[in-house]
């Protein structure tokens, strides 16, 4: 697409005058939008990029390392990359804390203090980096105002971090266009397609309190999921797919003993919007299947349900 290449190379170019010989720090979190805006700035400053992922403990399955292959030292791009594996502080943050807002508050205001810490680390900094693409624009100016769950994006950053100013490369793009410009500048299809994943990550499909525990079930029962929806070539006709960790255990039977175990729901759904959505009709032959994978190899689950709730009532994620 000749224009998304137009619009790669202009934005290089552009961003290499303005920025100089700027130093840029960036959070990474490894979604599309954040992972395109700091591919085009690797490309325009190399090495005064410096990228913090926080690896939070509530990533999915084998996440952590699939953004380090990608932006760590082994990868392709220049760039000066740091992950702060911030799992056990996150777990003790968390430790029987219950309430959903309470959780996602305490996740969000954690992103903060260690963000800053490394951004102290680092210095002086001219630039701050965000990935915000045009829907986000549209929707900070009409004042989306309705808070139904506090929404966990790197939005407190430029509080913490003293810079110059905020550079949003992707501003005028629509979420199609930054995958367009993903796969231009050759970042791997499984990041440029991969499906939203919330700030708070698993910590809102885990309903109660988060343990490290219960994270390992729900990564690995998440993890067989999307394994057996891409088999079945479902991937990419679903808006979001996700298992969640119920706070139900339940008994059941297992060999000749009794179990009394957790219960993990899979949501599927299509939205145009994220503000609506419908339950998505996944072949029921694919979903015994992968019940019937994660009764067997995630320990810790004995059920697992499939949820039939629009939004709304429903939300898509559960917490
Ligand atoms: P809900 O659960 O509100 O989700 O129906 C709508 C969409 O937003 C995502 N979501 C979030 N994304 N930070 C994010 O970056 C958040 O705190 C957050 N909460 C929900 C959710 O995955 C879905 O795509």
């Amino acid at each position: 697409d000749w224009k998304m290449g137009s619009f790669v190379e202009e934005t290089i170019k552009a961003l290499r005058e303005k920025i100089g010989d700027g130093k840029v720090l960036c959070a990474l979190s490894g979604g599309v939008d954040s992972s395109v805006a700091a591919v085009l700035l690797s490309k325009a400053i190399g090495k005064q990029l410096t990228c913090v992922f926080v690896d939070h403990g509530l990533l999915r399955k084998n996440e952590g390392d699939e953004v380090e292959a990608v932006f760590g030292p082994n990868g392709p791009y220049e760039l000066n990359f740091i992950r702060v594996n911030a799992q056990e502080r996150y777990y003790k943050k968390l430790e029987g804390i219950t309430e959903p807002e309470n959780k996602r508050k305490i996740i969000g205001e954690e992103f903060i203090r260690v963000f800053e810490e490394e951004a102290k680390k680092i210095g002086a900094v001219d630039y701050l980096v965000q990935g915000t693409i045009y829907p986000d624009v549209i929707e900070s100016g009409l004042g989306k105002s309705a808070v139904i769950k506090s929404h966990h994006n790197v939005g407190g950053l430029p509080s913490v971090v003293d810079f110059k100013e905020i550079i949003e490369p992707l501003r005028l793009l629509f979420k199609d266009e930054v995958r367009k410009a993903g796969l231009e500048l050759g970042i791997p299809e499984y990041l440029v397609f991969r499906q939203p994943f919330p700030g708070p990550g698993l910590g809102i499909r885990i309903i109660g309190e988060v343990t490290a525990e219960k994270v390992r079930i729900v990564q690995e029962a998440d993890a067989i999921y999307r394994e057996e929806i891409a088999k079945a070539g479902l991937d990419r006709c679903v808006g979001q797919y996700f298992a969640a960790l119920t706070n139900m255990r339940s008994v059941g039977v297992m060999g000749d003993g009794r179990t009394y175990d957790y219960a993990v729901a899979l949501r599927a759904v299509n939205t145009s919007d994220f503000m609506t959505a419908d339950v998505s009709e996944i072949p029921f032959s694919v979903l015994t299947h992968v019940a019937n994978r994660i009764v067997n190899e995630v320990k810790g689950v004995n059920r697992v349900m499939y949820d039939l709730t629009s939004k709304p009532p429903g939300t898509i994620e559960f917490e």
